[in-house]
């Protein structure tokens, strides 16, 4: 069992490119795959999640050579994808079964996709419902979760659909299988979510329509190859905001990093505490903004974070909350019922952990409440959630003795190097098997 131990202390400083986008990955292989032709991916994310929806896909008789610069996906086009011979193994992503659960709703053939323990107690009802309202038929166990089974050959319609919670992976899956359903599609989302599933899907030369909150594509569209460049991930470069934030005498540079403002919540929420963060080198790269991103020790203090920064900062909170244990004063968060249903219950696997190192904070039902305080040591549980694990670590930096973090192998998931990168910037974390 892998556990990380951090010793106190330690200053950040250098530039860093931390790996590539996950969301972004996982949306890369699947268009590329049926598309017609051949598209070249760089700066993929070689984690355990992306890599299984690659190897789904390869299950699917897609042929996709792999180096150390580059992936050549020959698509097979909308139609092309092959019964796989045995149930896909999703590991422990909960984007990877939702994504694909769309896109095997609308194929000829039977299949099974099935998870880790904590991917299966996860809900998949926010999108076995539509799909069966576009005609799927998508068995799951008795609540609603995996694995799930798709019979295939179903002749999928489209539907319009106001979605329940922001999720993109919600909205992602229904475009998904929009694709493959007779008519235009329609999804309404209640508050933004990342759009990276849209500006792909134009990259690919196909028509989605985006006007406020509602999203429109017309089924059996045709994907033309396309290069794909894939930022470093800000959900990744977050630890290493708040680590050089939190940190004395820290100046780090995240080079590369992808901007999109559906997804640059965790920036805005920590200029509100008073932190230092520049974006410099601004451009847009395959339709996606990009940006340098400096960040410097500053003085933090606590804020109520506004609701409408929830969904453009989901998979920050976990060190966020670092960040505002380390502030001063209080830091309320409400709107967050989404933390409850990730890969652990991120608001009361924080809470527990939070109390273990001596910090006040109280879990409520859509969020959380925290003390600034001083951290100290102990050891605090992981619940095998890389995002918990590596926020943990950066918590460090201001405690007062060693942090021994249980149960840290799934770091990569999305961040495979993260020991070596965060000790090259000044860290004190080493992995212990
Ligand atoms: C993702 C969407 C978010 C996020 C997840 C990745 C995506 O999930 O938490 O890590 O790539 O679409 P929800 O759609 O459930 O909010």
């Amino acid at each position: 069992m892998t556990y990380f131990q951090c010793s106190p202390g330690g200053s950040l400083t250098g530039d860093f490119r931390v790996p590539g986008d996950k969301s972004i990955s996982h949306r890369s292989i699947i268009l590329s795959s049926i598309a017609e032709g051949d598209s070249r991916i760089s700066g993929f994310l070689e984690g355990e999640d992306s890599l299984n929806t690659l190897k789904a896909f390869q299950a699917m008789g897609v042929s996709i050579e792999r180096n150390a610069h580059q992936i050549v996906v020959h698509g097979v086009g909308l139609n092309g994808l092959k019964a796989p011979t045995a149930p896909l193994e999703m590991g422990n992503s909960g984007t990877a079964m939702r994504l694909l659960l769309g896109l095997l709703a609308g194929q000829s053939f039977d299949s099974v996709m099935t998870g880790d323990e904590s991917l299966s107690s996860r809900p998949m009802n926010r999108v076995i419902n539509p799909l069966q309202k576009m005609g799927a038929e998508i068995q799951s166990q008795p609540c609603g979760t995996a694995p799930l089974s798709v019979k295939g050959n179903r002749r999928l319609q489209a539907i319009e659909y106001d979605l329940p919670m922001a999720s993109a992976q919600v909205k992602s899956c229904i475009l998904l299988a929009g694709l493959y359903a007779d008519g235009e599609t329609v999804v309404r989302e209640p508050s933004p979510t990342r759009d990276h599933s849209e500006r792909m899907l134009r990259g690919f030369g196909c028509e989605v329509r985006s006007d406020g909150a509602e999203i429109r594509i017309n089924g059996r569209q045709e994907l033309n190859a396309t290069d794909i460049e894939i930022p470093a991930d800000i959900s990744s470069a977050a630890f290493f905001m708040v680590a050089a934030s939190i940190a004395t005498k820290s100046e780090i540079k995240l080079l590369h990093v992808g901007v999109n403002p559906t997804r640059t919540g965790a920036i805005d929420i920590l200029r509100l505490m008073g932190a230092d963060v520049i974006l410099s080198n601004q451009k847009e790269v395959g339709g996606e903004p990009v940006a340098d991103i400096t960040v410097r020790s500053a003085r933090l203090k606590g804020i109520v974070i506004p609701e409408e920064l929830v969904p453009l900062a989901i998979d920050e909170f976990p060190v966020l909350f670092i960040a505002a244990a380390c502030a001063q004063g209080e830091t309320v968060l409400s709107g967050a019922e989404e933390l409850r249903v990730k890969e652990s219950d991120r608001i009361q696997v924080m809470v527990d952990g939070l109390t273990t190192l001596g910090i006040r904070a109280i879990a409520t039902d859509d969020g959380i409440c925290i003390q600034g305080g001083v951290i100290r040591g102990g050891e605090v549980e992981s619940h095998g959630d890389h995002r918990i694990a590596m926020a943990f670590s950066v918590a460090s930096l201001c405690a007062r003795g060693d942090i021994k973090i249980n149960n840290c192998a799934n770091v990569n998931t999305s961040f495979p190097g993260f020991v070596q990168l965060a000790s090259a910037a000044g860290l004190g974390v080493t992995a212990y098997e």
